[in-house]
């Protein structure tokens, strides 16, 4: 047996106290909010470049359809398009000036992770994603944020209620409702 399967059943024997915590209010896990809205250090758009541009979330997120990860892109992506787009007002060329140097120095940048769920759970995104779940049921309307916003709660409540829904909705799939799919 794992360690974080171990963990969890660790947790699961101490389960009653956990959920009276969290029936106190707003507890969570290993600090994963609902609603949670952090500032990024660069102010990069979703609803200016996923919306109004219309590009695909996949450009950005390729690893979304083929991984566990969707991963969030290096700067050269950005710098495909702002080696020559340079910004038309000043608020936007400053930010777009700070990429080039960031990516000319070779510096990461570092975003500051909205999303996060416990080690001890089992998250794969191509799984859901090749099963035609759109990015929006899960993260909202993301191409309407300027700034990323938590959307789900990402509780294990959220995860298995919806297991069963398209589990009842389709026979033909299978999502999985027993303990160790998500902790394994
Ligand atoms: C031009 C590139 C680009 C496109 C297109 C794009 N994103 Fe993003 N996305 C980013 C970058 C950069 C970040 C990290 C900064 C931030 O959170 O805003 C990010 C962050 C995110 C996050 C939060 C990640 C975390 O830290 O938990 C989600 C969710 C997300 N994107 C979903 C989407 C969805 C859904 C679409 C399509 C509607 C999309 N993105 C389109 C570049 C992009
Ligand atoms: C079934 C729900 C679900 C769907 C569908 C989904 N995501 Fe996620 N996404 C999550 C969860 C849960 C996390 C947190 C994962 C973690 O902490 O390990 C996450 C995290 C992310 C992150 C942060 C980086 C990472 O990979 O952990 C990005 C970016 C992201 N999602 C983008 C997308 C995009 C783009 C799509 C559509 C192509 C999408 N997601 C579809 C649930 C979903
Ligand atoms: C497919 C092309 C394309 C990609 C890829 C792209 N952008 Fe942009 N971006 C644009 C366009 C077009 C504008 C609007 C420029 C203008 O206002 O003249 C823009 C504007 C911006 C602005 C200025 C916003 C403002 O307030 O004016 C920032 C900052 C920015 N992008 C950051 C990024 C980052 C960070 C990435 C990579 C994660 C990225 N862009 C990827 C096309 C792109
Ligand atoms: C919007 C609905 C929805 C939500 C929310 C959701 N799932 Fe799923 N999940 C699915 C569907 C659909 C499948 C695919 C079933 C199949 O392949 O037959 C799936 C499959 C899985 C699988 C089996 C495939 C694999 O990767 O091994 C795991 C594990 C899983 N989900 C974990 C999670 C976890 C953990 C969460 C919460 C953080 C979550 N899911 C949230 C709909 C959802
Ligand atoms: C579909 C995915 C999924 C399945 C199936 C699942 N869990 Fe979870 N579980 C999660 C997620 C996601 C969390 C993290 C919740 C959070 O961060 O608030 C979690 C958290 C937990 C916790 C920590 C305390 C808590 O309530 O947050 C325990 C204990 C636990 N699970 C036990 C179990 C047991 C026992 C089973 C089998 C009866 C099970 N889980 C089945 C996804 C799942």
């Amino acid at each position: 047996m794992n360690w974080r399967l171990f963990t969890v059943i660790f947790l699961a024997t101490f389960g009653l106290s956990f959920s009276a915590l969290a029936s106190l209010g707003d507890f969570h896990l290993l600090g994963n909010h609902q609603d949670y809205q952090p500032q990024q250090p660069i102010a990069y758009s979703h609803a200016l470049h996923a919306g109004q541009l219309g590009i695909a979330c996949e450009y950005c997120h390729s690893g979304a359809g083929e991984s566990r990860h969707a991963s969030v892109p290096s700067l050269s992506t950005c710098m495909n398009c702002h080696e020559q787009v340079k910004g038309s007002t000043a608020t936007g060329q400053a930010e777009i000036q700070k990429i080039a140097r960031m990516h000319a120095a070779n510096e990461p940048v570092r975003w500051v992770r909205v999303h996060n769920l416990p080690d001890f759970v089992y998250f794969n995104h191509s799984a859901h994603v090749n099963k035609k779940v759109a990015c929006q049921t899960c993260h909202g309307n993301v191409q309407d944020m300027a700034v990323v916003k938590q959307f789900s709660d990402l509780s294990m409540g959220w995860c298995v209620n919806c297991h069963r829904t398209q589990n009842a909705q389709d026979p033909k799939l299978n999502a999985p409702l027993d303990c160790d799919a998500c902790h394994r």
